[in-house]
């Protein structure tokens, strides 16, 4: 692919803490539902942590599970946020208050925070104000994770569409 065609795409980085459960399954859902709506070419779909003490690391094992009994193959590797994001991609997605805050504090001009979003303004069902970390908690927090992104990645997809 030539930097012309790169550079027409719409980018999307979804950012936790970790980058080893939340974020990487919103990356995860958004290719498949990206995929199936045949925009594969025009979307490109990242995901990173605003913590790097994960750095190189599959997702969690538990994430993954929970994530291939519907479907998904998660298989990226965890990296840190770094300052070229916010000028490489068009709209970073928070998963939390906190990794909202730390977002816009990371970002060096009004334009580049004005691109970070808190990931629930996208859910059409829900109405849970953020998406929980799962790491130190059961099976429930995971499933929760799934259902909470698998509804703000629909959103979101409608959003995009909208700017293509
Ligand atoms: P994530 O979950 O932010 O959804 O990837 C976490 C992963 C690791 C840690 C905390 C949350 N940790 O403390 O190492």
């Amino acid at each position: 692919m030539n930097d012309q065609m790169k550079s027409e795409k719409y980018k999307l980085l979804f950012v936790c803490l970790g980058n080893i459960c939340r974020s990487p399954t919103a990356e995860g859902i958004m290719i498949d539902l990206v995929k199936k709506a045949g925009l594969e070419h025009q979307i490109q779909i990242d995901s990173a942590g605003t913590y790097g003490g994960h750095a190189g690391e599959l997702p969690d094992s538990r994430m993954r599970q929970h994530a291939s009994r519907r479907g998904y193959n998660l298989i990226s590797r965890s990296r840190q946020v770094k300052p070229m994001d916010f000028e490489e991609f068009d709209l970073i997605l928070a998963m939390d208050d906190k990794n909202y805050q730390n977002l816009r504090d990371l970002a060096p001009d009004i334009e580049s925070m004005n691109k970070v979003h808190r990931m629930v303004e996208f859910c059409q069902n829900s109405t849970l104000d953020y998406v929980p970390d799962p790491y130190y908690g059961g099976a429930e927090g995971f499933e929760l994770v799934l259902d909470l992104l698998e509804d703000a990645c629909e959103g979101l997809l409608n959003d995009v569409k909208q700017k293509l």
